[in-house]
């Protein structure tokens, strides 16, 4: 099967590494390069000499970004080819209008690669959902999060210095703001909704980071008998649903707590399955290439995923409630009661009230942190 490559960085790189170490059917016929870096035959700075080429089957996408990605890839579903993407942006912002499109060509989209890097995360919930309805899903989806807190509390050092390592090891980018705020999250989190509720999943939800926390939080959670962690959560229930991102005080002996490193963890539950939990590198060259030529092999073999957002749920932010912890000087939220170290406990309040609630925190102090109590 001939494929063409759009983007030959980390994870296009990775793509064409193992199918070069020889994975039988897949070859890469063509790859997308800017004018300077067109140093192979194969390759091309024209879309249009991929999109028009008959023999390639599919395009796989791996440049990040909404354009020229969300063009590319609607071109290549309507001139028939399949697609198979690693950009979680341009996913959680077009999915439906690229389920569309391949439907009414014929064409397929694969996205394995765009939540959970190199784990079976996406194939997994559609798994579940073939018997199962997906009752909720929740996660660690951000490798360099994960190691902030987990290098925070291993070396009790502070965030910055931690951000800054992260940074050196290349686990983080210049501009950690996607990764810390949680809009990495926020993109994988509409992903895995849609896929888990058969919903196009709404953008307006609740997101909150870990930009804020500090080594003396990390040790009040700690004196509680609990981590924190960033995750990213889906609950379904009686033709309704509701998704959340928001850092989280986990139990100290949970699997969540124990998650070394910039290793992900994901899991969710269905009524007959139970809970199920999957583990791995959640980035990375060769375990996001590993998610990509996967889907390829899908496509040879005929396997193709169903999307079906038919469903029509309705977003209904009650279901993702419960008790918060804030820390916010001179701000004091009305029915909560003190919790020791600057802290007071807001209970039973939704996501999207926590999230109001920090917003006014953080006027009165832009050091203000909120956690989710798991
Ligand atoms: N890195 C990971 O571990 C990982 C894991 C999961 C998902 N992803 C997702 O995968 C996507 C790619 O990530 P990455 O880390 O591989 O990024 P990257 O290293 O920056 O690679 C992107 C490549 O695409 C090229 N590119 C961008 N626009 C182009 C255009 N218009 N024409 C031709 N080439 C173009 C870039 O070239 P220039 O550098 O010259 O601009 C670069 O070589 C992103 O959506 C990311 O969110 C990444």
């Amino acid at each position: 099967m001939k494929i063409a490559l759009l983007g030959h960085g980390t994870v296009g790189r990775g793509v064409v590494d193992i199918i070069d170490s020889g994975t039988g059917a897949l070859e890469v016929s063509r790859i997308l390069e800017l004018p300077q870096f067109c140093n192979e035959a194969r390759m091309t700075s024209n879309f249009d000499d991929i999109v028009e080429d008959d023999e390639i089957d599919a395009v796989v996408e791996a440049m990040g970004g909404l354009e020229p990605a969300h063009g590319y890839i609607v071109r290549a579903l309507e001139a028939g080819k399949s697609v198979v993407t690693s950009n979680k942006a341009v996913v959680a912002e077009f999915f439906e209008e690229f389920v569309d499109a391949a439907r009414a060509n014929g064409a397929s989209l694969f996205i394995e690669a765009t939540t959970g890097g190199g784990i079976p995360w996406i194939a997994g919930l559609m798994k579940v959902r073939r018997v199962d309805e997906v009752s909720s899903f929740s996660g660690i989806m951000n490798g360099t999060t994960n190691y902030i807190v987990d290098q925070m509390s291993r070396s009790g050092a502070e965030f910055g210095a931690v951000l800054e390592r992260a940074q050196g090891l290349g686990y983080a980018e210049r501009d950690p703001s996607a990764d810390i705020d949680g809009i990495d999250v926020k993109n994988k989190t509409i992903i895995s909704a849609s896929v888990a509720f058969d919903v196009a999943c709404t953008h307006d939800l609740p997101v909150s980071g870990i930009r804020n926390l500090t080594k003396a939080d990390l040790e009040f959670f700690a004196s509680r008998g609990q981590s924190v962690r960033l995750l990213g959560k889906g609950v379904q229930e009686l033709g309704s649903y509701a998704v959340a991102v928001e850092p989280t005080a986990v139990d100290a002996r949970s699997m969540e707590a124990a998650v070394p490193d910039n290793f992900n963890l994901l899991s969710c539950e269905g009524a007959t399955i139970g809970p199920l939990k999957f583990y791995g590198q959640g980035a990375g060259s060769l375990p996001t290439g590993n998610a990509m030529v996967q889907d390829l092999l899908d496509l040879a073999a005929g396997v193709r995923p169903i999307y079906d957002f038919s469903r029509g749920l309705a977003y209904d932010p009650t279901l993702l409630s419960g008790d918060y912890l804030i820390r916010a000087a001179g701000f004091e939220p009305s029915g909560a009661e003190p919790a020791g170290a600057g802290y007071h406990r807001v209970p039973d309040i939704t996501a999207e009230q926590a999230r109001s609630l920090l917003d006014e925190a953080l006027s009165v102090d832009p050091t203000a942190f909120m956690a989710a109590i798991g």
